[in-house]
């Protein structure tokens, strides 16, 4: 096996950094391609995400703080020094649609070229946005030709009529410059701006999965963030606006008890089901205020957290079933993010889905095996692999600050879609 420490000693390194700034925490991913194309995880950071709600900074001098503590010690942890980040974004501001292009094919002897899928994708990616909204993702789905469908790579067909699918995600534009200013107001820069679910299928999900038909849903502390694939193509994606701290509040407010007591009675003590008979010992609650400590039951521990669950589930089977592909699930659903970990969360969205239901983590074979392999550091992994998949894309929204706006979407439609035909 790799050993991290000799790995990064090598002159031609290659590393790569995720910063996820999620709403419980701020988790930084640095990893680092070996010769042989194998992802080796040389350092990870953790620091409770303040000043941030809802995946939306609302105060920034917390937020650079929050980020700066978890780089610093990812970056000691790894021993390097890192720059550039690819940085994950989402929040309930995010909206997804999916669009359709269409051109006459323009090549020569009517065979599609790469100019005519450069201006099929053009097409197909303007819509109307108001100001206060910017693209962040252009995801090729499929082109059709003449009326036949389910073409991955139309280039070299011959044909009169290109049609090209896409799946558009688009931020509010405040939310997104935000997170570049905490982040550049921290010292280091956003390489790219990548919605957290598309970052976390990239370290939890299989390529069969991904062509059977899955959803992910990452449950994490203050957003659930869902993304559809079928045919081994991104279909859907979706945020909602509640995550497993709604669970802890709830507990809170129910058992009376300061929030850091009821995040630790939830992990420890709380289940999404009801335990059988023979658990159903109690446990010791602290009360608030001065006032003395109480006995609760674990029956009444989860009457508060099954409701919650419940909802959130359900918000997130009514996203899956408005998709056509929602009842496309031959590979059911993948639960991820910290909130995935709550005991029988994946036994109680089996009842509510009915479909086959797992906990994902991510894959990781070398390096700091057993941190980054919680599924609390599913998007902080994925953004490093969508680091080293997309590297040479100027992604749209870093793109459109530097100026040179086209030129570089127009490059980033096309590596894309060139990452898509390879697919
Ligand atoms: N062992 C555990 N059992 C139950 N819940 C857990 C456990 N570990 C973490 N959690 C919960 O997971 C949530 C945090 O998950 P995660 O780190 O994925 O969120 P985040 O990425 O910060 O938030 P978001 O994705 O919404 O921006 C917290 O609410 C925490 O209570
Ligand atoms: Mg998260």
């Amino acid at each position: 096996m790799l050993d991290p420490r000799d790995l990064h000693r090598q002159p031609d390194h290659r590393i790569f950094a995720g910063l996820d700034i999620g709403t419980s925490k701020i988790g930084v991913v640095i990893g680092q391609l070996s010769e042989d194309d194998k992802l080796c995880i040389l350092g990870v950071g953790m620091s409770p995400s303040k000043g941030l709600r809802q995946g939306v900074v609302i105060n920034l001098d917390q937020a650079v703080q929050s980020i700066d503590r978890a780089v610093q010690e990812a970056q000691l942890t790894a021993g390097v020094k890192v720059q550039d980040f690819v940085v994950g974004i989402a929040g309930d501001h995010i909206r997804s649609i999916n669009s359709r292009g269409v051109v006459a094919v323009a090549g020569k002897d009517k065979e599609i070229d790469q100019s005519d899928v450069d201006r099929v994708l053009e097409a197909a990616r303007a819509i109307n946005l108001p100001p206060d909204r910017e693209l962040l993702h252009v995801l090729p789905q499929e082109f059709i030709v003449d009326n036949q469908g389910g073409i991955k790579n139309p280039i070299g067909i011959s044909g009169v009529r290109l049609e090209a699918e896409v799946h558009i995600v688009t931020g509010a534009v405040t939310s997104a410059n935000n997170i570049l200013r905490s982040v550049s107001k921290a010292g280091y820069h956003v390489s790219q701006l990548v919605l957290e679910p598309i970052a976390s299928h990239y370290a939890v999900l299989d390529e069969n999965e991904k062509e059977l038909g899955v959803a992910l849903i990452d449950l994490g502390g203050g957003t659930t963030d869902i993304a559809l694939f079928h045919e081994g193509v991104i279909r859907n994606t979706a945020v909602i606006g509640l995550g497993s701290q709604n669970v802890t509040n709830d507990i809170a407010l129910g058992l009376r008890t300061p929030i850091e007591q009821a995040e630790m009675i939830k992990c420890r003590y709380g289940s999404c089901l009801a335990p059988e008979s023979r658990d159903d010992d109690t446990f010791m609650v602290p009360g608030i205020g001065g006032r003395e400590p109480r006995e609760v039951s674990r029956t009444l521990l989860t009457s508060i957290i099954q409701p919650r669950m419940e909802e959130i589930f359900s918000l997130a089977a009514k996203e899956i079933k408005r998709s056509e592909y929602g009842e496309k699930l031959g590979a059911g659903i993948v639960l991820t993010g910290g909130g995935a970990l709550l005991k029988n969360a994946a036994e109680l969205a089996e009842e509510i889905f009915g479909v086959p239901v797992k906990v994902g983590a991510p894959h990781v074979l070398q390096g700091l095996i057993e941190s980054a392999s919680s599924p609390v550091f599913s998007t902080g992994v994925g953004l490093v692999l969508y680091g080293i998949e997309h590297e040479n894309d100027e992604q749209l929204r870093v793109a459109g600050r530097k100026g040179g706006f086209l030129k570089t979407f127009f490059n980033s439609l096309r590596s894309v879609a060139e990452d898509f035909f390879q697919g």
